[in-house]
């Protein structure tokens, strides 16, 4: 069986909704208010591992799933050694650097960082031969700046409603995010006739993407 991890949530169900679509299709997925977190489809040869989105390619880095749906930005952060084998065209935002409306930076302090992404972030600001001080949150970033614990966030921004309404800014954007298919080294090698299907099928998505 080809096992196929899948982040759990907003980016999951459009990922099912694109798997069946190209057809991989799943009854189980369907069910309401189904736990269980491995999902077969005898028909299709595939089982599909319902995972944190930031789990993803841990999963497949290890070899746990052969292929596996992920942002840009999780494999940024955490630079996984797997194969990125195509950009799926949605779940596209931006990585940005917000902070409250009206901010001036004081240049001779180091700079008060709050995110997800520190890997990312010190990335970005060595970049710049920026000082920075980062303060590693797990969510609600936007809280950091609101509340003097940073002075600005690094994080993503989708529609920029989390921003507005908390009286923040995008003061710089660092690099466009988009939903990437990745695979486990070796199960290139060894399920490369399992893969080849899918990558083909799901080929087609992006250039339907494009002509969109
Ligand atoms: C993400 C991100 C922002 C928000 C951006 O948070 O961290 O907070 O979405 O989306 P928007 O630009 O459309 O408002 P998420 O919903 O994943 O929750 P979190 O705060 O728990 O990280």
């Amino acid at each position: 069986m080809l096992s196929i991890a899948l982040p759990k949530g907003r980016l999951g169900d459009k990922v099912y909704q694109l798997f069946r679509d190209h057809g991989y299709p799943c009854a189980a997925m369907e069910a309401e208010d189904d736990r269980r977190l491995v999902l077969r489809d005898e028909a299709s040869g595939v089982q599909y591992l319902l995972v944190k989105p930031s789990d993803v390619a841990i999963y497949v880095e290890h070899g746990a799933a052969d292929v596996g749906v992920v942002g840009k930005d999780v494999l940024l952060e955490g630079g996984n050694d797997v194969y990125e084998l195509l950009d799926l065209g949605f779940g596209r935002c931006n990585m940005c650097v917000a902070a409250p409306v009206g901010f001036r930076e004081d240049l001779s302090a180091p700079l008060r960082v709050a995110t997800k992404y520190p890997a990312i972030a010190k990335r970005y600001y060595a970049g710049k031969s920026r000082e920075i001080e980062i303060i590693k949150l797990n969510g609600s970033i936007e809280l950091a700046p609101i509340l003097g614990l940073s002075d600005v966030i690094v994080d993503i921004v989708e529609t920029g409603a989390t921003l507005r309404q908390n009286h923040l800014e995008v003061t710089e954007t660092i690099l466009p995010i988009s939903a990437r298919l990745i695979a486990n080294k070796a199960a290139m090698r060894f399920q490369a006739a399992a893969i080849q299907p899918l990558l083909a099928a799901l080929q087609t998505q992006t250039s339907e993407g494009a002509k969109a």
